[in-house]
């Protein structure tokens, strides 16, 4: 019988990581090179998307979408309060304004009724997030975006694996990005990428993310830009994982699956609702404890008694953190009016954000594992 704490953090590599990253410091070209093309190549075929970038993290994939989009000083950007906290950072970082606006109930993801109501002259985006791998109505969005003539940015940082109808997350937005931090589903330790279907926006990217650059290289700088290039370490470990990605997610799925059944049978708690047709990527599962007299630190506790490792996670929602309600002293307020973030309200968020909480569904579990987990489960929040 294994006997390990159940981690929700457990990095799957195998050998072939290692070799990969070994034959790049042989090379002796650690720069961006063979591996993070090979990956882009196997991450455009993963996911549909005509045009993938790589780039040093999913914040940098956030930023370079901001700028190669034209946000302004000042525009609107319609986004989630429940998310990690880049999602709104990054639309800080251009001077553009965070615009909150509530969550749907059942899948915790950006209502897109609510932002429809939402959108003012100054909107110039939106950005809804794949919240814990869950697609947003990316197809709302769409119809929305096109109605009103605004850009459809998707934060899909924790959505490898996500689809509507069997299309992949990052093919509704006129731009994507993911991260693959050592924690997602697809993972290079630090790196990111951006995905888009349109060739411009693509050759902005590219430029922006290597200094501006002209994408023949050498010293023309034709904007202003960064260095957001990955290294060819990262791109290895990146093109490896690409090759387990469909064994990957499918053990986290089937995890997933155990506790949802498990979940279904006590009345008490719940789980993200899935659409019809739309695939749940499964980077994390939370139990909602909106109804239960059980909340998620009692709960936490409990889950370390069975050996199980549990966490809350967006306990403080975006618009309640301390850059939010100082966002005075951020640089552009000195030119941006930014609303005072103290006096915005999403009911909904504010009630899931507290009562949440992660379990284990990393693809390392066994069945006993599993049982395990579901056992605990059961234990602290009783059948009904
Ligand atoms: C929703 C969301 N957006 C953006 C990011 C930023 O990605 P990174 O940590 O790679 O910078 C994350 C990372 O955890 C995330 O979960």
């Amino acid at each position: 019988m294994n006997d390990r704490v159940i981690p929700f953090v457990d990095v799957s590599l195998t050998g072939k990581e290692k070799e990969a990253v070994i034959e790049v410091i042989e090379s002796k070209r650690l720069i961006e090179g063979k591996y993070s093309k090979e990956f882009e190549e196997k991450f455009k075929a993963f996911t549909g998307v005509k045009n993938a970038i790589t780039c040093a993290n999913g914040t940098a994939a956030l930023h370079l979408a901001m700028e190669a989009v034209g946000l302004k000083p000042g525009d609107e950007v319609i986004t989630t309060p429940f998310t990690f906290i880049a999602t709104s950072n990054s639309i800080l970082f251009v001077g553009a304004v965070p615009k909150f606006v509530d969550v749907q109930s059942d899948t915790w993801n950006l209502d897109p009724e609510k932002v429809e109501e939402a959108i003012t002259e100054k909107t110039k985006a939106i950005m809804p997030v794949h919240i814990f791998g869950l697609p947003a109505d990316m197809k709302a969005f769409r119809d929305l975006a096109d109605d009103k003539d605004l850009i459809l940015i998707e934060d899909a940082a924790q959505a490898h694996g996500a689809r509507i109808d069997g299309v992949h997350a990052g093919n509704f937005g006129d731009i994507a990005t993911f991260s693959l931090y050592a924690t997602k589903n697809l993972i290079s330790g630090e790196g990111g990428v951006v995905v888009t279907n349109n060739e411009e926006l693509a050759e902005k990217v590219e430029s922006l993310k290597n200094h501006g650059r002209t994408l023949e290289g050498g010293y023309k700088h034709v904007r202003v830009g960064f260095n957001y290039r990955m290294t060819d370490l990262q791109g290895a470990i990146a093109s490896v994982q690409m090759d387990r990605i469909s064994e990957l997610l499918e053990k986290r799925s089937k995890n997933a699956e155990y506790y949802r059944k498990i979940i279904d049978e006590i009345e008490t708690i719940d789980y993200q609702h899935i659409p019809k047709g739309f695939t749940h990527a499964d980077y994390i599962f939370a139990i909602d404890t909106r109804n239960s007299s059980i909340k998620p630190k009692e709960a936490v506790e409990k889950f370390k008694e069975h050996r199980v490792m549990a966490r809350p996670i967006y306990a403080t929602l975006s618009y309640q953190q301390q850059n939010f309600v100082n966002i005075k002293e951020w640089r552009w307020s000195a030119c941006v009016n930014y609303p005072d973030y103290t006096k915005i309200h999403c009911p909904i968020s504010e009630k899931i954000g507290p009562n949440h909480f992660e379990i284990p569904v990393v693809p390392s579990l066994t069945q006993e594992e599993r049982e395990r987990v579901a056992h605990a489960i059961q234990g602290i929040f009783g059948k009904s």
